[in-house]
């Protein structure tokens, strides 16, 4: 169903204008993936460096084959295994339908159809395909709420669909298929066992630092204002704390609950989900909690690495980089 929120925002897009609009994983900052003018804009809201590509999002399955060429039959098995859902795939570019902006010059284009009503009515609403990085500055934590949206970009974007929180909370995974066999590019909402089950054998991983440098790829990303210290077990995470206090710091906890019972005095609770789904839901908004709070430090339990797990231990592992 369109309402009159999604028609704005198609006819906004179609003048070349911004749209942060929710995903699955986070909001996204939209703009016609065919338009150059629109994508300049982007990039200059999102200060971006021109050489990082973004995902193009695609309202149905079926449209892989307009904006891809050569696709795997990988490729097309991960599409009909996955979309609409958190997994973006590397392909090789239909060049008659991606400019060089989209892709930073690459020969190849990200693709991704999500899975969150209000994004697919915009998608079909508009009819082309809509660029969209995480709707945050560059390098810094990605929104998950509308709120986030507006506390970062303020009037820079033209309009804003507010979907509510983020059902996954983290970004997609990203797989290349571009070449000979699936690698996998950044951990994400489809964790990698899933992808190896349908593919019936395992996923390389491309070492961090090789290939070319990407966001989602830099060693030091994702980064709140606090620093974050990451622990193994809430024991450490006890005596890590009060070693912060101890030392005058603003110290917050994120943990997987239910918290240990005897904790420093001044140490603030910043999150204690009780499953890895809510962790990874609740993640970016912790982060930004922590700088709302003024932390100075926030020492950070990940969860467990199975599942959606692996990709919040990735992030936190690059909002703890220095
Ligand atoms: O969940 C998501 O993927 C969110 C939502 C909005 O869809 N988007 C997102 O976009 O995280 P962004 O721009 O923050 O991260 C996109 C990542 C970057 O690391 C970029 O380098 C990589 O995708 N990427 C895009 N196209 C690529 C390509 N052709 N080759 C290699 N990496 C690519
Ligand atoms: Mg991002």
């Amino acid at each position: 169903m369109t309402t009159a929120a999604v028609a704005r925002a198609a006819r906004v897009l179609r003048a070349d204008g911004l749209v942060a609009f929710p995903t699955e994983t986070v909001y996204g900052l939209g703009a016609d993936a065919s338009s150059d003018t629109a994508l300049a804009r982007l990039y200059a809201v999102k200060q971006r460096p021109p050489d990082h590509p973004v995902i193009v999002h695609l309202g149905d399955p079926d449209r892989l084959d307009d904006w891809g060429r050569d696709l795997s039959d990988d490729a097309r098995l991960l599409a009909v295994s996955f979309w609409p859902g958190p997994l973006t795939l590397v392909v090789r570019r239909n060049d008659q339908m991606v400019s060089d902006v989209v892709t930073g010059g690459r020969d190849t284009v990200g693709l991704r159809v999500p899975d969150q009503p209000l994004a697919l009515d915009l998608l079909r609403e508009f009819g082309g395909g809509i660029a969209a990085p995480s709707a945050n500055r560059f390098g810094r934590v990605s929104p998950t709420t509308a709120a986030h949206v507006r506390a970062d970009l303020g009037n820079d974007v033209d309009a804003i669909l507010d979907g509510g929180s983020c059902s996954v909370g983290v970004e997609s995974t990203i797989v290349d298929c571009s070449g000979s066999h699936v690698r996998l590019l950044r951990r994400g909402g489809v964790p990698v066992d899933r992808i190896a089950a349908i593919l019936g054998r395992p996923v390389d991983e491309a070492a961090d630092g090789e290939g070319p440098a990407a966001p989602g790829r830099l060693a030091a990303h994702y980064q709140p204002r606090a620093r974050v210290v990451v622990v193994g077990h809430s024991d450490h995470a006890i005596v890590e704390a009060q070693r912060h206090l101890d030392g005058g710091a603003r110290t917050g906890l994120l943990a997987p609950g239910p918290l240990p019972p005897d904790l420093p005095s001044g140490l603030e609770i910043v999150g204690a989900p009780p499953n890895t789904d809510e962790y990874a839901r609740s993640l970016y908004a912790c982060l930004r909690d922590a700088d709302t709070r003024g932390l100075d430090v926030l020492v950070v339990v990940p969860p467990a690495a199975q599942g959606v797990g692996a990709a919040v231990e990735d992030r936190l592992r690059r909002a703890a980089a220095s």
